[in-house]
């Protein structure tokens, strides 16, 4: 059975959620799954594919999951991997918004690794469990707080990513 890693870097925890949909999803359809935070503790090269997720703050994945990237990119570069990032904008996946996402993973992670899949989801604003700093950018922005995390979409991105890996 294939082995896919599941993982990611988060401050809030939502990504971690996110995260978890993915790894359940991928679960279902067969597969051995591990699901841990980014961490030098865990070599990707001991797995048959790998999926890193990082929520964006101020336009840029977290450094912990840039510098996993970094960090593990010959193993990485040899087996399938599929990224995903979590944000505000992403509640609406409009060409300016996924563009933007591109270009901040053009400039760093994709530097380094080619994903087969790139997923785009809704987090999750809570500004009663934020940093003070944090939600001071919140409220400058004006973003709107909730849980916008939709199962539906990230479930549906982790099937075709599934049928990806399967050769499908
Ligand atoms: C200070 C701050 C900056 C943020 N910057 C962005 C951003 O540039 N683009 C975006 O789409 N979302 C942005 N967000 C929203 C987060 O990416 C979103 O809340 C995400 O779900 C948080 O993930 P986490 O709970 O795993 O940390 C920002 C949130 C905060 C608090």
């Amino acid at each position: 059975m294939e082995h896919v890693l599941v993982c990611y870097a988060t401050r809030y925890g939502s990504t971690g959620d996110i995260a978890r949909i993915i790894a359940d999803e991928l679960r279902a359809a067969g597969y051995r799954v591990t699901l841990s935070p980014v961490s030098d503790a865990i070599d990707p090269g001991d797995f048959d594919a790998v999926v890193i997720g990082s929520p964006l703050y101020m336009g840029k994945w977290l450094a912990e999951a840039r510098e996993f990237v970094s960090r593990f990119r010959n193993s990485l570069k040899s087996r399938p991997v599929a990224v995903f990032s979590a944000g505000f904008t992403l509640r609406e996946r409009t060409s300016n918004h996924l563009t933007a996402v591109d270009e901040a993973l053009g400039s760093s992670v994709k530097l380094f690794i080619s994903p087969i899949s790139t997923g785009y989801f809704a987090g999750k604003l809570d500004p009663d469990h934020m940093s003070s700093a944090d939600r001071a950018i919140v409220t400058l922005t004006g973003a709107i707080p909730g849980d916008f995390i939709e199962p539906d979409e990230i479930k549906k991105w982790a099937r075709e990513l599934s049928a990806l890996l399967s050769g499908g």
